[in-house]
C-alpha cells in the first residue's frame, strides 16, 4: 500500500521480521534432538530472517511440548501438534503449507542433515537458478557413510526404481532434506500422496519434469539421540507410491493389499471348512459358516496388520473393527451373489458371473470398510 494513502494509526509493516525462508521439521519421538537444531539453525541463517514451524505427530515423549516452550521464546519457531494423524510426507505437506516464507526447507530433526547447506540452498532458490534444490548423498562431494550395507543397497535399488519406472532424474530422490519455492509447491500438493514418507520423490514425480532442479552434496550424518522411525514396512510404502504415480491414481496399493488378503481368505475357508467337514463332522452348513467367520476373522488381521497398518486398529477398537468388519462383508456377500446371478441370467456363463460377483464384493469390501472399519479419526 502507498504510504500517502495508508489509513492514519495503520500499524506499519514489520518487515524486519517476514522470513524468507521456512524450515519444517516433521518430528515424531524427538524431544532430545529438537533444542539442538533450533540452535544449529540460528547459528546457519545469521542475519537472515527465518522461521521453523515443527510439525509433530503428538509424540509419546511429548516433543511438542518442548517445541511449545520454545516458541514462547522466540517467536520464529511454531509448532503443529497433529492428533490422530502419522506419517512423515503428510507432516511435511503440512508444515510447508503453514509456511509464511517464499521458500520452505524440509529437514530432519535428528540432525543427520546438515543445516549449514541451508544458506547455500537459498541462494540459489533466490537467483533464480533453481525452483527446488535437494541435498544429495549420491552425487561427488556427498556420502551416506552412516549407513549400513543393506540400507544402502536398499536405497540404491528404490532410486533406481524410480528412475527407470518414473523417470525421476535427480541422483537422490529418497532424500528428506530440500527446500522448495513454495508457489511452485502449492501447485503440486493438490497432487501429493500424504502417506509414507517419500515426499521429495512424490513432488518430482508429479512435477511432471517441470521443476528446475539443482542437487547439492553433503554428509548424511548419524543420528544425535532416539532411533529411526523407518521400518522395512517403508518398501511397501515405496511401491504403493510408484503404483500410483505409474498409474495416475488409478490403482492404490491399499486396494491391491486388500484384494490379495481376500484371497487368502479363500484359502482359509476351503482349509476350515475342510476340517469341519472331514476332521469334526459337522454338517455342511455348518462347517461352512464356521469358514467363512474364519476367513473374516483372518481377512481383518491381516488388513490390520498390512493393508490399513498405518491406521492400525488397537485395544477396544480392535473388537468393533472386527465386528463392524463382519457386518460390511455380510452385506458385500449379498452384492457378490445378487450381481452374479443378474450376469448368470443374462449369460449363463459361470466363470463370468462369479468372478464379476467377486469383483463387486471385493470393491464393495474394500469402499465400505474404508468407511466404517478403518475410518480416519
Ligand atoms: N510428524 C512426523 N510423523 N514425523 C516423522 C514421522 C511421522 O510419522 N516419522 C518420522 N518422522 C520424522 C522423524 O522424527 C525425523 O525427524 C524425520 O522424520 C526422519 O525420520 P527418521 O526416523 O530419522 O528417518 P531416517 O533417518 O531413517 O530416514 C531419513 O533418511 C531417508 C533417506 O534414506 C529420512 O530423511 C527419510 O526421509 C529419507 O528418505
Ligand atoms: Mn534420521
Amino acid at each position: 500500500m502507498n504510504e500517502a494513502i495508508r489509513p492514519a494509526g495503520a500499524v506499519p509493516l514489520q518487515s524486519a521480521a517476514i522470513p524468507i525462508v521456512t524450515v519444517v521439521v516433521p518430528t515424531f519421538n524427538e524431544r532430545d534432538n529438537v533444542v539442538t537444531l533450533y540452535k544449529r539453525l540460528e547459528a546457519a541463517f545469521k542475519d537472515l530472517p527465518w522461521e521453523v514451524v515443527f510439525v509433530d505427530d503428538n509424540s509419546p515423549d511429548d516433543t511438542w511440548q518442548v517445541v511449545r516452550e520454545l516458541s514462547r521464546t522466540d517467536s520464529r519457531v511454531r509448532c503443529i501438534r497433529r492428533i490422530g494423524r502419522r506419517g512423515l510426507s503428510g507432516a511435511c505437506i503440512e508444515g510447508i503449507l503453514a509456511a509464511s516464507a517464499p521458500y520452505a526447507a524440509v529437514i530432519d530433526a535428528d540432525l543427520q542433515h546438515d543445516e549449514t547447506q541451508l544458506p547455500k540452498m537459498l541462494a540459489l532458490l533466490q537467483s533464480g537458478a533453481a525452483e527446488l534444490v535437494v541435498g544429495s548423498r549420491y552425487i561427488e562431494g556427498g556420502s551416506a557413510a552412516s549407513f549400513d550395507k543393506q540400507r544402502a543397497g536398499a536405497s540404491a535399488f528404490a532410486t533406481e526404481i524410480a528412475r527407470r519406472l518414473l523417470r525421476v532424474e535427480i541422483a537422490d530422490p529418497m532424500s528428506g532434506f530440500f527446500m522448495i519455492r513454495r508457489d511452485r509447491f502449492e501447485q503440486i500438493a493438490p497432487k501429493l500422496s500424504t502417506q509414507g514418507f517419500k515426499i521429495l520423490l512424490d513432488i518430482v514425480a508429479s512435477a511432471e519434469g517441470g521443476l528446475r532442479t539443482v542437487e547439492i552434496p553433503y554428509t548424511f550424518g548419524s543420528r544425535l539421540h532416539g532411533e529411526s522411525k523407518l521400518d522395512s514396512m517403508v518398501a511397501l510404502d515405496f511401491l504403493g507410491l510408484v503404483l500410483a504415480k505409474m498409474t495416475n491414481d488409478a490403482v492404490s496399493l491399499r486396494f491391491l493389499l486388500f484384494a490379495m488378503v481376500g484371497g487368502t481368505g479363500l484359502f482359509v475357508h476351503l482349509g476350515t471348512l475342510f476340517l469341519g467337514l472331514q476332521l469334526f463332522d459337522l454338517p455342511f452348513t455348518e462347517a461352512q459358516a464356521i469358514g467363512a467367520f474364519a476367513a473374516m476373522t483372518s481377512n481383518f488381521i491381516l488388513n490390520n496388520f498390512l493393508t490399513y497398518r498405518d491406521q492400525r486398529l488397537k485395544g477396544f477398537a480392535v473388537l468393533r473393527g472386527l465386528v463392524a468388519f463382519y457386518v460390511v462383508c455380510s452385506v458385500g456377500l449379498l452384492a457378490n451373489v445378487g450381481v452374479a446371478f443378474s450376469v448368470y441370467d443374462q449369460e449363463p456363463i459361470w466363470w463370468l458371473a462369479g468372478a464379476a460377483g467377486a469383483l463387486m464384493g471385493v470393491v464393495w469390501n474394500y469402499a465400505i470398510s474404508g468407511l466404517f472399519v478403518w475410518r480416519k479419526r
